[in-house]
């Protein structure tokens, strides 16, 4: 299996998937072992594919300062503070200190520690708190609470920075009727719905993996 389970998009079809991951090339060993322990723990990582998307969209925006809202264990972190190079800040926010200890750990050993900043507590407050405006802003929060995401974000976004949002298919939900109940679907959709009526923004959802919106603001 070159696909994880927890990298499964539940819309793709199962062969197609599986090619998609079978191309890519072979991690370095603090990142294979991040992906291992967020399969074996069931941390829902962006996983590999779309890490280069997130990384080529960093280096081609030549973006610095970057803010990360749910970082969890701290795997697109790394990916984005590579990206970003030596010169860059990444601030990283998980509402768990328990995934904050074990991402300090990861960031130690993938030698990117100076270029992340952790802050544990809920990313919308911390984003508003952080001084200044960002180039690039990755949200992967509680997906009930992505339309505030977007509203927190927005504010703290140069002209010209990108908004990137992962899961915005929600495992294809997001494109099907969803019951009151199922506030993260009903989340998805509001936010998407957003997105793509704003004048502030220019949205592309790619359906890769789970669903990511990329935003220029304009
Ligand atoms: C999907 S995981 C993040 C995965 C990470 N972006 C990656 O790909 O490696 C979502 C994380 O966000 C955290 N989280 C969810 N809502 C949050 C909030 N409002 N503030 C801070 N952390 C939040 C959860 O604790 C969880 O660890």
């Amino acid at each position: 299996m070159i696909r994880a389970a927890n990298l499964r998009s539940e819309y793709m079809q199962d062969d197609v998937e599986e090619y998609l991951y079978r191309l890519l090339p072979a991690r370095d060993a603090v990142i294979e072992e991040m992906e291992r322990y967020a399969e074996e723990h069931r941390v829902p990582i962006i996983g590999p594919a779309v890490a280069r998307l997130l990384s080529l969209l960093a280096e081609t925006s030549r973006a610095k300062r970057i803010f990360e809202m749910g970082s969890a264990i701290g795997y697109s972190t790394i990916w984005l503070a590579r990206a970003a190079g030596p010169k860059g800040k990444v601030h990283y926010t998980d509402g768990d200190p328990e995934n904050a200890r074990r991402a300090r750990e990861y960031f130690r050993r993938a030698g990117v520690a100076k270029r992340i900043n952790v802050q544990v507590g809920d990313a919308l407050e911390l984003l508003k708190k952080t001084p200044g405006k960002f180039d690039l802003i990755f949200n992967d929060v509680n997906k009930n609470q992505y339309p505030d995401a977007l509203r927190a974000a927005l504010p703290k976004l140069k002209r010209g920075g990108l908004f990137i949002t992962d899961n915005t298919l929600w495992s294809g939900k997001a494109a099907r009727p969803a019951g009151p109940e199922d506030a993260a679907t009903l989340g998805v959709q509001e936010f998407n719905r957003l997105v793509y009526a704003s004048k502030e923004l220019y949205p592309v959802l790619i359906p890769l993996r789970d669903g990511v919106t990329v935003c220029r603001k304009r």
